[in-house]
């Protein structure tokens, strides 16, 4: 493997040489023949691909509820905004529809945000359908019972209320669920729902971060005083270490935190958590799964954790007007489309080496659905910008 490494950072370098500008559309080629393939895989529409295990072919399937159950159908709105080929739209909606009543009913979490935003504010956005709509408005509201304005955070995990003794508990991975309240509240839902997602994004900049902006995992809070009472991990190596995916979330999510509220306490954050994952990234640019897992190089990479990352520094450098943070995306990105981290003919995804739940020991290496999901979101907002399209552009 640190072979392996060395010859991928040895090509890396050698393509940076010859100074080729990353061409994002063969690889949106790549994502759409990769699609076709994993389509007739489901069983029917309430099961979607979410996981194929290290060294494995087959995927494992989710159903509507989990957290994980609406990238799939994202990944399929997003192959229809670039082929415009209506059976992609109809694989977009067959998909999408049978997440509704989870994304509508009584939210057990912050998850709805994921479940609903992905899938069926995709939908909305690329067909206007007004039951997509309507369904987006009654998640934000059902996830807004989650908040908690003595703590000025939602509740991300209520089942670890008992559970951990974690009487109000907010991960940081909670902010990319802060997009559909801003939605809502700017497409006819109430003011409170900006109110609430400010206030969240706010307080999570206050608490959640280590003097260098590496995020914590979870913060603990007193739901009735408020007090920041301790900050742990859940998915990471150790309490103190940095997650990679949980600094990926701080990075997308405080970006686009920016860009709904041009706060720009928030651009900072956004910046300085970007600053301290690039800093610390391998020569590769893809990070192992915790920045400080102890037995670097050889732990397992995150590709989901970068991919996440690309994506939104590909809207970091529109808002910030600095063109470093496209420069490194594209170098994220030219790393995920290398043959080391692309699926091709060993599954049907489109990444390899993503890991889940390393602590837990699940998902460890493998091929994961939001890994797909926002690789191919950063490849469609870089044929955007090389197009000079605004990255927000629908069909
Ligand atoms: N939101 C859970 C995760 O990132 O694994």
């Amino acid at each position: 493997m640190k072979h392996l490494t060395a010859l991928f950072v040895a090509s890396l370098l050698f393509s940076a040489c010859r100074n080729k500008a990353f061409e994002p559309v063969p690889e949106l080629d790549y994502c759409v023949s990769q699609a076709a393939k994993t389509l007739p895989l489901a069983l029917d529409y309430n099961h979607s691909p979410n996981t194929v295990d290290d060294g494995k072919q087959e995927w494992r399937f989710t159903q509507p509820g989990s957290w994980t159950c609406g990238f799939w159908s994202g990944i399929l709105w997003y192959i229809y905004e670039y082929s415009k080929d209506p059976q992609w739209l109809a694989a977009a909606d067959n998909f999408t529809y049978p997440i509704i009543p989870a994304a509508t009913g009584r939210a057990h979490s912050h998850d709805v945000g994921f479940m609903a935003y992905c899938s069926i504010g995709n939908g909305y956005r690329l067909t206007g359908n007004p039951a997509y709509k309507q369904a987006l408005m009654q998640a934000a509201d059902s996830v807004a019972r989650l908040f908690n304005p003595q703590v000025g955070t939602f509740l991300s995990w209520p089942n670890m209320v008992k559970k951990m003794d974690w009487s109000h508990n907010t991960i940081i991975d909670n902010m990319m669920n802060m997009e559909l309240l801003f939605w809502a509240s700017k497409n006819g839902g109430d003011r409170r729902l900006y109110d609430i997602a400010y206030k969240h994004a706010e307080t999570t900049m206050n608490n959640h971060f280590r003097p260098d902006f590496s995020a914590y995992h979870v913060i603990v809070y007193n739901d009735t005083t408020g007090e920041r009472i301790k900050g742990v991990t859940h998915q990471g190596y150790a309490d103190e270490t940095m997650w990679a995916r949980g600094q990926a979330w701080a990075i997308y999510g405080f970006t686009m935190a920016y860009r709904e509220t041009k706060d720009p306490r928030f651009l900072d954050v956004a910046q300085k958590a970007t600053n301290i994952f690039l800093k610390r990234l391998p020569a590769d640019m893809i990070p192992y799964w915790d920045f400080d897992a102890p037995a670097i190089p050889d732990e397992p990479r995150d590709a989901s954790a970068a991919a996440i990352t690309a994506s939104a520094l590909l809207e970091l450098s529109i808002l910030a007007d600095d063109k470093t943070y496209q420069d490194a995306a594209e170098k994220i990105l030219l790393a995920l489309s290398s043959d080391e981290y692309q699926s091709r003919s060993k599954n049907t995804a489109f990444l390899l080496h993503s890991v889940g739940h390393k602590p837990n020991e699940s998902e460890i290496d493998a091929s994961i659905i939001y890994a797909d999901y926002y690789y191919i979101e950063a490849l469609l907002r870089l044929k955007k910008i090389r197009e000079g399209k605004s990255i927000y552009e629908n069909l």
